[in-house]
């Protein structure tokens, strides 16, 4: 059993991405590796779009989550699917447009959003600007001004569902940093006030309740708070808010202890549940725009080390130390994350005993695993950690000023370098003496 389709064992006993020998890809380009799948993220968008075509009688439109994984090559392969994009900062914003992305399918998101970001995102043609709160409409309606235009608009609004995630990664409650308030009349209001100015335009409503999460219960009373919004929009204020963005969030299979629902029944039960409100409150289907991130690319990624050490404490446990760690994947620092691992040359041995696997940052939390069975190990393995795809690479950091991993894509039978590993000489690129 080796967690997602797209990996098996070669008969060497080697782990295969696709038809890549993993062992083989570390030779060749070194360690640590991201490895991007790129066939199953293609499929994946492929996926949603197909799901939303066959469930939805209305427009829709998949938007890939850029802060999942963000670089020139996704950027390409998300536009070649025909898949829209979320940015979330200027760095995001210019990645796509310097990928050549067709900004109108882009929107921009965030809570702060600099001046600078707001001038950038217009100048580059951003479809649409997710508006946060009060100060920011204020803003983007005067850079709209500014350039005579009048620009697109959607707010993101908190809809006061507190759903089963980790706390990090909760947004839809009302103690949230993102967004206005549905329940306190936070959210009518800023509509009032949008009406009001000349240089925005309000095309939709936002809601993004929260990531990683097994439910799909939250995102149907998401609709159904956001379509009552919608509805008092156009009942009070006139106003005709046609796209209905629900954010991403939906949960992936990580390892054996999660269990999310199939993408199907997700799509299947909330294009139903906007097809009932629509009919009750008498709207019209609104444009259904979705922003999954790690559905679309965690499963994906594959992260290729080689094993320095492995020390064993007797009656205590067995450090397995790599040559990266928190900085090329913090998200089990961060949220206890599962990402299940194995040793990539010895890919089809049973586990013998459940190690840490630690990383080589000063610090005693960075670890990538603790618990997790895997097979006999010694210095110079190659160990796979899965599912790596969504937020390891984007979250990626220079601590202990060690150089980012290179990221090869695979696709058939080919293999690119789409991310240079980062040298020394990147790491002082901005230092001054
Ligand atoms: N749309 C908005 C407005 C978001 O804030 C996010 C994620 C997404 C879409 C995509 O969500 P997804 O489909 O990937 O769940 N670093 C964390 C995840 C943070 C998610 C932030 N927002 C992690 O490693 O789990």
């Amino acid at each position: 059993m080796l967690y997602s389709d797209n990996l098996s064992i070669s008969p060497e006993n080697h782990l295969l991405i696709g038809s890549h020998d993993a062992v083989a890809l570390a030779r060749e380009f070194g360690t640590p590796l991201y490895v991007l799948d790129e066939d199953t993220m293609r499929r994946n968008c492929r996926k949603y779009r197909d799901l939303l075509r066959e469930n939805y009688p209305g427009q829709s439109l998949a938007l890939f989550a850029s802060k999942a994984l963000c670089t020139l090559h996704t950027a390409r392969i998300t536009a070649e699917e025909g898949l829209g994009a979320d940015a979330v900062s200027g760095g995001e914003i210019y990645t796509l447009h310097a990928a050549g992305f067709p900004m109108e399918k882009v929107f921009f998101h965030g809570n702060n959003k600099t001046l600078e970001e707001i001038a950038l995102a217009m100048d580059c043609g951003t479809g649409y600007f997710v508006v946060d709160n009060a100060e920011e409409l204020r803003r983007v309606n005067a850079a709209a001004r500014a350039r005579n235009k009048v620009q697109p608009i959607l707010f993101r609004v908190k809809p006061g569902i507190d759903c089963h995630t980790h706390e990090y990664i909760k947004t839809g409650q009302i103690d949230s940093k993102f967004g206005v308030a549905l329940e306190t009349g936070e959210a009518f209001e800023i509509h009032k006030t949008a009406a009001a100015l000349p240089n925005v335009r309000v095309e939709g409503v936002h809601c993004h309740i929260g990531s990683q999460i097994f439910e799909i219960d939250p995102f149907c009373e998401a609709v159904r708070r956001v379509m009552a919004l919608i509805a008092s929009l156009r009942d009070s204020l006139g106003m005709e808010a046609r796209i209905l963005n629900l954010g991403g969030g939906i949960g992936i299979r990580y390892g054996t202890q999660d269990d999310p629902p199939p993408l199907a029944d997700y799509i299947c039960q909330v294009t139903a549940a906007i097809q009932e409100e629509a009919r009750r409150l008498g709207l019209s289907l609104p444009l259904l725009v979705l922003e999954p991130g790690r559905a679309i690319v965690g499963p994906a990624g594959v992260t290729l080390y080689t094993v320095g050490s492995v020390k064993n404490i007797p009656g205590v446990r067995t450090y397995v130390a790599v040559d990266g760690g928190m900085t090329d994947n913090p998200r089990y620092i961060l949220y206890g994350a599962r990402h299940p691992a194995l040793v990539a040359n010895r890919a089809g041995d049973p586990p013998v005993r459940a190690v840490t696997i630690a990383g080589k940052c000063c610090e005693s939390g960075d670890l990538i695993a603790e618990g997790m069975p895997l097979q006999a190990v010694q210095p110079g393995d190659i160990l796979a950690v899965l599912v790596t795809g969504a937020y390891n690479y984007s979250m990626a950091s220079n601590y202990n000023r060690l150089p980012r991993p290179a990221m090869i894509a695979l696709r058939e039978d080919e293999k690119k370098l789409i991310v240079r590993r980062e040298s020394y000489e990147d790491i002082i690129r901005n230092d001054i003496l």
